[in-house]
C-alpha cells in the first residue's frame, strides 16, 4: 500500500487523534533502550515519544509520509530518525527494547505469507524478552457501496474548506475493507479540487493474531479493548495488543 498519495491529507485527518499516545509514551519512556516504529507515517508517535527523550527510529516505506515527518520535526526543533523500508523486509544493524505498531499499521499486510514475513522480521530485530505493542481496529464499518460523509471538513488558513466523502467496500473473504475518499478543496474564490485516493486495509479478527504472533516466536498477548486496559468487549472500537519476543 503506497501512502504519498495521502501524505498530504494525512495530518488533517489523523493529527488530532491522540486516544494511544500515553500508552506508547509510557511504553517507550519504560523500555530502558532504543524503540522502533513499523508504519511510523509522519511522526505523530515518533515525535510524541522523541519529545520525551525515547531513542526511537521511525520504519515508513513511504517517502512522503516521511517528507512531511521531517518537515514536522524541523517545524518542532527535534531530530527524528526515519528509515525508509517495510516491516517485511527491512533491515537495521540493531538491536531495539522495543517495538511499536500504532494505528493499524500492521493492517497493510494482505496475506498470512506477509504477516508472518512482518511479524518474523520484527522479531529479529528485538532483543530476547522485549516488547512488542500495537493497535488494530475492531472490524465494524458503515453502510458499504455508498457515498458517505462521516463530518470530516478542514479549513487552512489560506482560506480553503476540505470536504472529505467516502466509499467502502467490503470483500468479506479476503477480510479487506477498501475505502475511495473523494476530496473536494474549495478556495475562497470558488475554484473547486477534486481528488480521489483508494485506500485498502486488510482487518483481523483477535484470535487469529493471537496464532500469528505465537508462529512468529511472540509469547501469547495480552489484549485490551482500549489504551487504558479495559477488557475487550462488544463495543470497543480498538483492540491493543501486548507481547514480547520470546
Ligand atoms: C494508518 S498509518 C499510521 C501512521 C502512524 N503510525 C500514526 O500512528 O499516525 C499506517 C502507516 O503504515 C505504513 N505502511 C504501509 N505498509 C507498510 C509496510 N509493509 N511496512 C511498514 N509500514 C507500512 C503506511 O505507509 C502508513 O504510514
Amino acid at each position: 500500500m503506497d501512502y504519498d498519495a495521502f501524505a498530504d491529507l494525512y495530518d488533517h485527518q489523523y493529527d488530532v487523534y491522540r486516544d494511544d499516545l500515553h500508552f506508547y509514551g509510557g511504553l517507550g519512556e519504560r523500555a530502558g533502550g532504543p524503540v522502533l516504529e513499523i508504519g511510523a507515517g509522519t511522526g505523530r508517535v515518533t515525535a510524541f515519544l522523541a519529545r520525551r527523550g525515547v531513542d526511537i527510529t521511525g520504519l515508513e516505506p513511504s517517502g512522503r509520509m516521511i517528507e512531511r515527518g521531517r518537515e514536522r520535526a524541523a517545524k518542532e526543533n527535534l531530530t527524528l530518525a526515519f528509515k525508509q523500508g517495510d516491516a517485511r523486509t527491512f533491515r537495521i544493524d540493531q538491536k531495539f527494547a522495543l517495538a511499536i505498531a500504532p494505528f493499524n499499521a500492521l493492517m497493510h499486510l494482505y496475506t498470512p505469507n506477509e504477516q508472518l514475513q512482518a511479524l518474523e522480521n520484527i522479531h529479529a530485530h528485538l532483543t530476547p524478552g522485549a516488547p512488542f505493542a500495537f493497535d488494530l481496529y475492531v472490524p465494524r464499518f458503515g453502510k458499504a457501496n455508498t457515498l458517505r460523509h462521516e463530518g470530516e471538513t478542514f479549513h487552512t488558513p489560506d482560506g480553503a474548506r476540505t470536504d472529505v466523502f467516502l466509499v467502502q467496500r467490503h470483500d468479506k473473504v479476503r477480510q479487506h475493507i477498501t475505502t475511495e475518499y473523494h476530496v473536494d478543496t474549495t478556495q475562497p474564490d470558488g475554484t473547486l479540487k477534486r481528488r480521489h485516493y483508494t485506500l485498502t486495509q486488510r482487518y483481523y479478527t483477535r484470535y487469529e493474531v493471537e496464532w500469528l504472533l505465537r508462529f512468529a516466536g511472540f509469547e501469547s498477548p495480552r489484549v485490551t479493548g482500549s489504551f487504558q486496559g479495559g477488557p475487550l468487549e462488544r463495543g470497543s472500537d480498538v483492540m491493543v495488543f501486548q507481547t514480547r519476543a520470546l
